[in-house]
């Protein structure tokens, strides 16, 4: 069978080779709801304009959603002359209600229909990845009140460094994924646009109403340039980083968890749900979906490679380069809804180890600074106060003891400035609760952002 888009200036046929080289109906059947949606849209303005009539409006837009429920259940047949979704759909349509059906690609090219369909796939698809972040940051949220008693080593060089709350990690995360929602919510912005109507490359002679469609699609705005809107993959790029950041965000979290379920750690414990064992060491419980959570996200960073390389030779407008966006954008978008669905319930399933965290919470001189910070309200200059507590900790590491158990005369032999109510500021616990400053992990500045964050996810 011969193509739809081969016309007569054609005397040869496809090589066979070339078609199952070119063809993108193995990837882009996924657009096929918005294809449809897109087509009928289309159809209802060529009828409003008096394109088409409007009973052939109707009979096309009956035929298309037919051919939807059929694709629905996967019964339309896949045939690589017919390369893409776009033929697929339009082809059905033409095997069944013939010259009308001819009708349907009046003043449209596949150039801003592939366009407009992938701009309202990624639409929906954010929208789902914006939920899935919302979930995510509630399950932190969740553990937020549960997990308050509880004082853990912030780290910096993955050194033990100043005491902070357990649900100031979770706070930490919470603002991380904030942002990514953030992200999101402005890329969706210029996804949102509608490309539909700018036909190949230079627009249309015919009077067509590119705003009818663009309000019957749901978009915000029209875009403003033939040749721009034919060529762009800029929403694309951004889709692909934003999704990549998120990516970094939770292979972070995962390398974190994984570090933290160690023996060597023993911070928490990760549900067995989510775990696998060996086949040969029968005591490992191993916390694969974070591994796979971290290595996975390689492939989410890499889509965005390939998306940048695809485009960046690219003169104006479209080119078929431009086919090969979709393979890596739409694993991109499985592989983070992946990552997503599993993150929200180890973070809500996973369990602190209070124990083994508090037995060792007085390793590494987490109150140092503290201690620092003490001395430089009792006057002493900061460059002075940072040496003498180095030369105190020096100390105690030579008797083995946290700040907390070092004798008042000891420290009182290196800094004359300190008395009794030191004690006040040492150790882990005394430490936290010393802390002011806005967004620190001060109890009263984490109660304060967990009432926020309360807030905007109620
Ligand atoms: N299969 C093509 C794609 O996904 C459709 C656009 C083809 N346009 C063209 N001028 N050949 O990009």
């Amino acid at each position: 069978m011969k193509s739809p888009s081969r016309s007569g200036v054609f005397q040869a046929g496809t090589d066979e080779r070339l078609e199952a080289f070119a063809e993108s109906i193995s990837f882009d059947h996924r657009l096929y709801r918005q294809d449809i949606r897109g087509s009928i849209a289309h159809a209802e303005m060529l009828a409003t304009v008096g394109l088409i009539s409007s009973d052939e409006f109707t009979q096309i837009r009956d035929t298309l959603r037919e051919i939807e429920s059929e694709l629905d259940a996967d019964r339309l047949p896949i045939r690589f002359e017919l390369e893409d979704i776009h033929m697929h759909v339009e082809q059905a349509l033409i095997d069944r209600i013939g010259d009308v059906g001819r009708k349907l690609h009046t003043a449209r090219s596949r150039n801003d229909q592939v366009s407009t369909d992938i701009r309202i796939w990624i639409r929906e698809a954010l929208d789902e990845v914006d939920a899935q972040l919302e979930a995510l940051q509630r399950a932190f949220l969740g553990r937020c009140d549960s997990d308050m008693d509880v004082v853990i080593p912030a780290y910096t060089h993955l050194q033990r460094a100043q005491p902070v709350l357990a649900p100031h990690y979770w706070l930490a995360y919470i603002e991380k994924f904030g942002r990514d929602r953030e992200r999101l919510a402005d890329c969706r912005r210029r996804v949102n646009q509608s490309s539909l109507g700018v036909a190949a490359v230079a627009g249309t002679t015919l009077p067509i109403d590119r705003d009818q469609t663009a309000r019957l699609l749901e978009f915000e705005d029209v875009t403003a340039n033939s040749l721009d809107t034919s060529s762009d993959r800029d929403f694309m790029l951004e889709t692909a980083f934003v999704l990549s950041v998120i990516a970094s965000h939770l292979s972070g979290w995962a390398e974190e968890w994984i570090i933290w379920s160690t023996v060597e750690y023993n911070f928490i414990k990760i549900p067995q749900e989510f775990c696998t064992g060996s086949s040969i060491m029968p005591q490992k419980v191993n916390p694969d979906t974070l591994e796979l959570t971290r290595g996975k996200s390689a492939r989410v960073m890499g889509n965005l490679q390939t998306l940048m390389l695809l485009v960046k030779n690219l003169p104006m407008a479209y080119n078929r380069d431009l086919q090969e966006d979709k393979p890596p954008l739409f694993d991109s978008f499985d592989t983070v809804a992946a990552m997503l669905s599993l993150a929200a319930p180890i973070v809500a399933g996973s369990q602190l180890q209070r124990d083994s965290i508090a037995s060792r919470l007085e390793k590494g001189y987490l109150d140092a600074t503290t201690l620092m910070e003490w001395m430089i309200r009792k006057g002493v200059p900061q460059r002075r106060a940072h040496h003498l507590v180095g030369a105190i900790v020096g100390e105690a590491m030579q008797r083995d003891v946290p700040l907390c158990d070092l004798p008042l005369d000891i420290m009182q032999a290196h800094a004359e400035e300190i008395d009794d109510s030191v004690y006040n500021c040492l150790g882990s616990k005394n430490a936290v609760n010393a802390f002011v400053s806005y967004g620190s992990t001060a109890p009263d500045q984490v109660r304060f952002q967990m009432d926020r964050w309360k807030k905007i996810l109620a």
